[in-house]
């Protein structure tokens, strides 16, 4: 089924460089011209550092440490959120990114907290060209999957965040709810969640069809950015994990494990060879 809706088209007054037709943008590679430093700037006002690690409050951490993990490469840094949360807690972590702005906005916010990240600019889909060594955990985390517009793009990233993982190592990756979405049923609660918590803007689907998610950020300051972003559906997401080898895949919504209808998904899919499931999907 394709579902169409048009939320009333809005002011287009950012620097992104979207063109005349900005919902035909549908490509990998343009997520470098969209995190542009302005908006890496202002990323911190999107997520509100304090609300989210409250919303959040332990349950990365947990996971990581229920698997045994310690050492994390943080694939999707942004501005250095889960990198200096998992530093503090005392997890070894690389934190890497494919885009320098968002990756020096991270260096700087890790450094005014007396922190040293190591940084890595490495784009997903040659991961293992730039980033050598292998880890305990991958997180994807704060809906960044969503940037992979082509189907193989999704594959080889998820190759290659299987292929730097010890034998026993866990993906943890994240998604809107864009089951939802697509189905026309409440959007977003105005990007008020429990991801994106900051008060300072106002998130909201521009477009939506079943290629593409393109979302306005309205800053109180009358900045406008957009992102476009492919619509992830939550099975189609588990099924991608299980046919690039992970075995045991165990999905929550909005951190919890009895769900129904969340505004995120959360995936923690298992490397580990398993010779007791026989399904993969739990
Ligand atoms: C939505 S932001 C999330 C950042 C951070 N994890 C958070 O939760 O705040 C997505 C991040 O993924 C990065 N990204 C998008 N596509 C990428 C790719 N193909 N390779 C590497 N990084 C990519 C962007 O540069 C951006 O920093």
């Amino acid at each position: 089924m394709t579902s169409i809706q048009d939320y009333s088209s809005s002011t287009q007054g950012d620097n992104q460089n979207f063109g005349a037709s900005p919902e035909t943008v549908r490509e990998t590679d343009h997520y470098q011209a969209e995190y542009i430093e302005e908006f890496a700037d202002r990323w911190d006002r999107l997520i509100d550092w304090d609300a989210r690690a409250q919303a959040e409050g332990d349950f990365f951490i947990r996971i990581l440490r229920e698997h045994g993990a310690r050492s994390v490469l943080d694939v999707a840094t942004g501005t250095g959120f889960h990198s200096v949360r998992l530093l503090r807690e005392g997890f070894d972590v690389v934190s890497a990114d494919g885009n320098p702005n968002m990756l020096a906005r991270a260096f700087r916010n890790a450094r005014n907290r007396d922190l040293l990240l190591r940084t890595a600019q490495a784009d997903w889909r040659f991961l293992n060209r730039d980033i050598h060594g292998l880890f305990d955990a991958v997180i994807c985390l704060g809906n960044s999957f969503t940037h992979l517009f082509k189907e193989r793009d999704r594959r080889k990233s998820l190759a290659e965040y299987y292929a730097v993982l010890k034998h026993n190592g866990v993906l943890i990756m994240d998604h809107r709810n864009y089951d939802r979405l697509l189905e026309g049923g409440g959007a977003v609660r105005n990007g008020k969640g429990n991801v994106y918590c900051g008060e300072d803007v106002e998130v909201a689907p521009e477009h939506v069809d079943e290629g593409l998610a393109r979302f306005r950020y309205a800053f109180s300051d009358s900045s406008t950015y957009h992102l476009n972003m492919f619509p992830l559906r939550y099975g189609y997401v588990r099924r991608l994990m299980s046919e690039v080898g992970f075995q045991k895949i165990t999905s929550f919504g909005d951190y919890q494990r009895d769900f129904e209808n969340p505004d995120f998904y959360i995936h923690v899919a298992e490397k580990e060879y398993r010779f007791d499931v026989d399904t993969t999907m739990h």
